[in-house]
């Protein structure tokens, strides 16, 4: 137990180290806001077709991409910017990330549960979260 634990916290932050040396450009960004996006509407159908297997799909692409979100080469490089992203930025993304991602585990109970009017709620939820950054960070 303790050994497997020690394993996935070495390999985690492994990951994190090799994630930040970069690799992750403008196109990059562009194509998994694209890909959130189109997840959002797929959430979006299932609702109103009342098709779960629709709900859940759209529920685990944008759990996936979500996590990948982060600042570009671009912006690493760039002192100005990134210290913002430091001071700032990052610490707002972390918290979006993980309402993101908490409001979709909503999702997927309260439609199983049948209970439509929370799961969109939870839905609406994550508009307003995608819009928060947009609104603060769409300028970088
Ligand atoms: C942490 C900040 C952040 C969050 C959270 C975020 N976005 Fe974005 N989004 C951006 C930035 C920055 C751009 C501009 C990308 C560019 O043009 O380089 C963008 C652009 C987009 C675009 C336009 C892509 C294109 O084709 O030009 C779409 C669509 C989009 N976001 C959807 C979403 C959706 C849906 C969510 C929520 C599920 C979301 N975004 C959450 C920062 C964010």
């Amino acid at each position: 137990m303790m050994k497997s634990l020690l394993k996935l916290t070495i390999t985690t932050s492994m990951l994190t180290t090799m994630t930040m040396a970069g690799g992750y450009t403008q196109g990059d960004r562009i194509l998994d806001m694209q890909k959130m996006a189109q997840a959002m509407q797929d959430i979006q159908s299932g609702f109103f077709y009342n098709n779960e297997d629709i709900v859940k799909a759209g529920v685990k692409d944008l759990k996936e991409t979500i996590v990948k979100i982060r600042p570009i080469d671009a912006e690493v490089n760039n002192k100005d910017i990134y210290e913002k992203w430091l001071n700032n930025d990052l610490k707002m993304t972390n918290k979006i990330q993980k309402k993101i991602v908490q409001k979709l585990e909503d999702i997927d109970e309260r439609f199983s549960d049948g209970d439509a009017v929370q799961a969109l709620q939870a839905y609406s939820k994550i508009a307003s979260q995608c819009m928060k950054c947009h609104v603060r960070l769409r300028k970088w």
